[in-house]
C-alpha cells in the first residue's frame, strides 16, 4: 500500500522505529471514534460541496462497511503509523485513489483530538452511572442501619458517638461531588477541534458548526492552535478520576481496618477474601488492599500525564501521543475498581453489637458530659472542657468507666481544680455519656440523629431520581 511518507522520503523507517513511534496498541480504543469523525467531516465536505457527491458517497459507503466489519478488517503493516493511516487505507483499498479526498482539510492532528474526546465523554458517563449505582446502594444500606450506633474517629482515636448509617451517608457525599465534578468537566470534554486541522484551519470553506452538530458536541473549539495542541481536558478528567479514586481507597482503607479482629466490626463476604497458603485460620481482605493499591497507579498516571503536557510547545508534538495509553489506564483502573468496591462493600456486614460497644466506652461522650455543664449550669465550655478533662484523666487512671462517674466524683474534681460544685443530678450525668442519646440529641443539620438522617437520604435519593432520568 502507498503511504503518506513516498512523497517526502525515499525509504521507510526502520522497524524499530516504526514500532516505536507506533500509536496503534492505544488506538484499538479509538477504532469506532475515528470512523464517526470521518464520517462527520466527510459529510461536512459533502453538504458544503468541497467534495464531489458522488466521492463523499463512495466514502460514506466504505466507512460504513468498516464499522460493520470491524477492527479486525483492517491491515497493519509496519508503515502503518496509526489507526487514522489504516482506516484511511481501508477505504483506499475498497474505493481507490478517491478515498484521499476524506483528508481534504483535515489532519490527523485534529483527528485525534476529536477522537479522544468522543470516546472519553462516553467513558465519563459509564463512570457517573458507577457512582450513581453505589451512592444507591450505600443510601439503602444506611436506611438499614439508622438507629445503628457506631463509634466515630478523628486521629484514628475514639472521638464522638455517630450511627453506621451516618457514616455511610458520609461517603455518600463525596461520591456526590465525585460525580458532579465530571459533570463539570464533561462540559469541557465535549467541544469540537475537528476543522483545527493541522493547527491552522483550512483555506476550504468548511462548516465547523456541522461537525459539531453531527458529533452531538455542545460547541467547537475556537482557536485552531489551542484545539489540536490541548489535553487539559485530558488533565482534568484523570484528575476526578484520581478524586473518585481517593474516596474509594480510603473506604477501602476502613474496610481493611474494620475487619481486623482488634477493631471487629464488620465481617467481609467470603466471596471478597482470601485465605493463605500456610495459615489455615486466615480471611483476609486483599480485594480491599488490591483496590487500594490500584488506586496508587491512576495518581501516577496523573503525574506521568501533567509532566508530558508542561514541556509542549504550542501546537501539536508527538508527545502527545504519549497521554492516551495513561487516559486508558486511568479509567480502566477506575472503573474496575469502582465496580469491585461497590459490590465488596454493599456485601459486607456490620457486626451492630460490637459498634454499640465501641460507641459506649473509652469516654467517647465525653464531649456531651462538657455540653450539659454548660447547658445546666451555665458554666463556660472551657471551663467544663477542663473539669470533664480531668474526670476522664482521673477515670482512666483509676480503671472506672462512664458508669462509674456520679455527681460526687465530678464535685470532688470541680472543687480540686477551683471551680463551683456543679450538683448535677445522675441520671443526667449518665444520660450525657450514653452514645444512643448522644447521638439522638445530634438533630442538627447534617448531624448523625436518625430523623437528620433520614432527610439527608431523601435529598439523595431525590438527587438519584433526577440523575437516573436524565
Ligand atoms: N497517533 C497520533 C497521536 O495519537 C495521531 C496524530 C499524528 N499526527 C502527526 N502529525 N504525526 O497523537
Amino acid at each position: 500500500m502507498d503511504n503518506i511518507r513516498n512523497g517526502r522520503f525515499k525509504t521507510g523507517m526502520t522497524d524499530e522505529a516504526a514500532i516505536y513511534t507506533s500509536s496503534l496498541e492505544a488506538d484499538k480504543l479509538l477504532f469506532e471514534a475515528d470512523i464517526k469523525t470521518n464520517f462527520a467531516h466527510t459529510s461536512m465536505l459533502k453538504h458544503e460541496g468541497i467534495v464531489d457527491e458522488e466521492i463523499a458517497d463512495k466514502i460514506l459507503c466504505a466507512l460504513d462497511s468498516l464499522k460493520e466489519e470491524g477492527y479486525d478488517a483492517l491491515v497493519f503493516d509496519p508503515s502503518v503509523e496509526d489507526v487514522h493511516m489504516a482506516i484511511e487505507n481501508y477505504v483506499t483499498s475498497k474505493i481507490g485513489p478517491d478515498a484521499g479526498f476524506m483528508h481534504t482539510a483535515k489532519s490527523r492532528n485534529d483527528q485525534v483530538a476529536c477522537d479522544v474526546r468522543l470516546v472519553l465523554r462516553e467513558e465519563i458517563i459509564n463512570i457517573q452511572v458507577g457512582i450513581l449505582e453505589f451512592m444507591e446502594g450505600l443510601v439503602e444500606m444506611a436506611g438499614e442501619h439508622l438507629e445503628d450506633v457506631f463509634i466515630g474517629f478523628t486521629h484514628l482515636q475514639h472521638a464522638q458517638p455517630i450511627t453506621i448509617a451516618h457514616h455511610l451517608m458520609a461517603h455518600v457525599q463525596a461520591l456526590k461531588r465525585d460525580y458532579e465534578r465530571l459533570n463539570d468537566t464533561y462540559k469541557r470534554v465535549n467541544l469540537n477541534p475537528l476543522g483545527s486541522a493541522a493547527m491552522a484551519t483550512t483555506s476550504f470553506p468548511i462548516n465547523r458548526q456541522l461537525t459539531t452538530d453531527l458529533l452531538g458536541f455542545d460547541a467547537y473549539l475556537e482557536n485552531s492552535m489551542d484545539g489540536v495542541s490541548t489535553r487539559d481536558f485530558i488533565a482534568e478528567s484523570v484528575f476526578d478520576l484520581v478524586s473518585l479514586c481517593t474516596t474509594l481507597s480510603k473506604i477501602c482503607e476502613e474496610l481493611v481496618l474494620w475487619s481486623t479482629y482488634e477493631f471487629g466490626v464488620i465481617e467481609m463476604a467470603d466471596e471478597y477474601s482470601s485465605t493463605s497458603s500456610i495459615m489455615p485460620q486466615k480471611k483476609n481482605p486483599d480485594v480491599a488492599e488490591l483496590a487500594r493499591g490500584k488506586c496508587a497507579i491512576v495518581n501516577g498516571e496523573l503525574v506521568t500525564i501533567l509532566t508530558i503536557l508542561k514541556a509542549i510547545a504550542y501546537t501539536y508534538n508527538r508527545d502527545l501521543q504519549e497521554i492516551t495509553p495513561h487516559l486508558w489506564n486511568s479509567l480502566k483502573v477506575t472503573k474496575d475498581t469502582l465496580s469491585i468496591v461497590t459490590k465488596m462493600l454493599l456485601s459486607v456486614e456490620f457486626k451492630t453489637e460490637r459498634c454499640a460497644e465501641l460507641a459506649g466506652k473509652n469516654f467517647a461522650t465525653a464531649t456531651d458530659l462538657a455540653d450539659i455543664m454548660v447547658r445546666e449550669k451555665q458554666i463556660p465550655f472551657r471551663t467544663a472542657h477542663k473539669i470533664v478533662g480531668r474526670i476522664v484523666n482521673e477515670a482512666t487512671t483509676k480503671n472506672m468507666v462512664e458508669e462509674d462517674i456520679t455527681s460526687k466524683f465530678i464535685d470532688d474534681i470541680s472543687a480540686e481544680l477551683g471551680f463551683d460544685k456543679l450538683n448535677l443530678a445522675d441520671d443526667l450525668i449518665q444520660r450525657a455519656l450514653n452514645p444512643v442519646e448522644n447521638v439522638r440529641i445530634r438533630s442538627v443539620p447534617g448531624g448523625p440523629a436518625p430523623e437528620m438522617v433520614e432527610i439527608a437520604r431523601e435529598n439523595i435519593k431525590e438527587f438519584l431520581n433526577a440523575e437516573f432520568e436524565k
